[in-house]
């Protein structure tokens, strides 16, 4: 081959870290071959905007550090109030014609200047044949966002060669794992700042949202009902959650924090269903660092009286035991399906 091969790597930048992975591919299919975990302090990202730019580019620098990759390519994702995504229904129209009237369409929609933002959109395949309307899915940011993810990745010495929707690459590793399978499925990553809450169907996204809540909301309601101070709460939270014995108050603000947290996933739920014609979710998978808080996938799933599995993303995916002995692998399986997804977006493409 004459041609080079552009291999990335998956960096996905979260509230609590940033995670870098490198997958191979190869005959056998996709191996794991670097990782990397490095925790940044609370502030540097909230609610997917990056607020300090210097503080997480250093926060990348450390983890291709541990990583030792020599990629220069990165697909990394946005998520939370710099990215919006929904789905609209529009007159059926010409591909070619699209891309105008989306524009148009994008003002009424999205609550930024469509001046300033980048807009991409997917027509909704499973909702392509028939009918006088089509669905498609539009995507946003505001450029300003973009550009901060830019200069903060690039700084370290990458190339941002995607940027992508968390979302997106959760759903992206999820089918590359489970395939397309024939129910509507609901995927929640439940981070610590954010629940990344994504419906496919058929092989196709056809609903995205973050909900701002996650592990921080426990740790937050911890730190300000028994007055300890925030890496007290979050030592007291992990505590109770791998069964550790702590003051009884833990375990009731956990409890009672729970009941918001799931309010704000059924809503979710529920404003998919009402939003799509009545559709209903027949499972839904879950993944992120907060899968582990007691009680609140058991909620969620009572809540709305859908079933749920945990989510693995190395299903299909071989690791380099060497690099990822097995011990690590399962520490880092709940916290990895947002950047094995990005990793996987352009793997083995020139
Ligand atoms: N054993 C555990 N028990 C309870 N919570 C845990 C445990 N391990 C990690 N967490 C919580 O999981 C969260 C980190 O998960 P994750 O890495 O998925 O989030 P993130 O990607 O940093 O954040 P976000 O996706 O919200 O931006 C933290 O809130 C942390 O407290
Ligand atoms: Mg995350």
């Amino acid at each position: 081959m004459f041609f080079s091969q552009k291999k990335i790597l998956g960096l996905d930048i979260g509230t609590s870290s940033i995670k870098l992975a490198e997958l191979e591919s190869g005959r056998r299919g996709l191996t794991l071959n670097r990782f990397a975990i490095v925790p940044i302090s609370p502030g540097l990202v909230a609610g997917g905007e990056i607020v300090d730019s210097a503080g997480v580019t250093a926060a990348i620098e450390m983890a291709l550090r541990q990583a030792k990759t020599k990629r220069k390519h990165v697909a990394t994702g946005m998520w939370g109030t710099s990215v919006i995504v929904k789905k609209i229904s529009m007159p059926r129209m010409d591909e070619n014609v699209i891309a105008e009237q989306i524009k148009w369409e994008a003002e009424q929609y999205i609550p930024f200047d469509v001046n300033e933002i980048s807009l991409e959109h997917h027509i909704l395949k499973s909702m392509r044949s028939g009918g006088e309307n089509m669905d498609v899915l539009l995507v946003a940011a505001k450029q300003e966002f973009v550009f901060r993810y830019l200069e903060t990745v690039e700084a370290s010495g990458l190339k941002c060669s995607c940027i992508d929707v968390a979302g997106f690459a959760l759903a992206n590793c999820f089918e590359f794992n489970y395939g397309i399978t024939g129910e509507i499925t609901a995927l929640l990553n439940i981070g610590a700042g954010v629940t990344n809450f994504v419906v496919v169907d058929r092989g196709e996204i056809i609903f995205s949202r973050d909900v701002a809540v996650g592990g921080h909301t426990y740790t937050s309601d911890i730190n300000k009902s028994m007055g300890v101070s925030i890496a007290e709460a979050e030592a007291l939270k992990i505590s109770a959650s791998m069964g550790q014995e702590v003051p009884e108050e833990v375990n009731s603000v956990i409890a009672s924090t729970n009941d918001s947290v799931v309010d704000e996933l059924r809503n979710s739920f529920e404003f998919f269903s009402a939003t799509t014609g009545g559709a209903s979710i027949q499972k839904f998978y879950v993944t992120g660092g907060s899968i582990y808080v007691p009680g609140l996938v058991e909620a969620v799933s009572k809540a709305t009286g859908i079933p749920f599995e945990v989510m693995d993303p190395f299903l299909k995916v071989d690791t380099n035991h060497r690099a990822i002995p097995p011990d690590y692998l399962a520490q880092i399986k709940p916290l990895a399906a947002v950047v094995l997804g990005l990793a996987m977006r352009k793997v083995g493409d020139s």
